[in-house]
């Protein structure tokens, strides 16, 4: 619970490498999450290359502070599944995951939005030559962070309806 409530983007990182088995513990958070069918359909591309980071930093308006992370992890997802329209749905809840483990680990990151918008997944497929039957989800850049923020607390009763 801890870590839902203090969940927060974090977009400034330190000039800092982040350690392998710190993402490997990020990606088995992510791997731990229910799927449709327990489909599983993902798989992660983890983006150190300098080049590659700034390509998909300029994919949409929105993700530019990703060039300055020195990871982005890019999730993708299977298309031959048993129940290819809940893909999105499973890969939402993995990042999630993996993105509330963050902060165990010591890091920050922010899920940077690439699905559904075609155009932008057909993008960062041709950037990291991602292989037919990958669809690129989402962009997360992560890192130490260079930034302190707290969550701002979104609770609204008038939203519940018991009945
Ligand atoms: C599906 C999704 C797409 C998002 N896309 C972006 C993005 O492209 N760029 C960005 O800087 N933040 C992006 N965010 C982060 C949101 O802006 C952020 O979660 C929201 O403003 C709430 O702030 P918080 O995460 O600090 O609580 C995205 C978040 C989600 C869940």
């Amino acid at each position: 619970m801890k870590a839902i409530f203090e969940r927060v983007s974090i977009r400034r990182y330190q000039d800092r490498p982040v350690e392998r088995e710190k993402i490997l513990a990020l990606l088995r958070a992510a791997m731990a999450a229910p799927s449709a069918a327990n489909q599983q359909p993902w798989e992660f591309y983890v983006v150190t290359d300098r080049e590659k980071i700034l390509a998909l930093s300029a994919v949409t308006p929105h993700t530019r502070f990703a060039a300055e992370a020195p990871v982005v992890i890019v999730p993708v997802y299977r298309t031959s599944i048993k129940a290819p329209s809940y893909a999105q749905i499973d890969m939402s809840i993995a990042l999630e995951n993996l993105w509330l483990s963050c902060s165990e680990q010591g890091l920050g990151g922010v899920w940077m939005g690439i699905a559904p918008i075609e155009s932008y997944m057909k993008q960062v497929e041709e950037i990291l030559q991602i292989r037919e039957g990958l669809r690129a989800f989402a962009l997360f850049p992560l890192g130490y962070p260079a930034e302190e923020r707290s969550q701002i607390d979104r609770y609204d009763e008038s939203r519940i309806h018991f009945c």
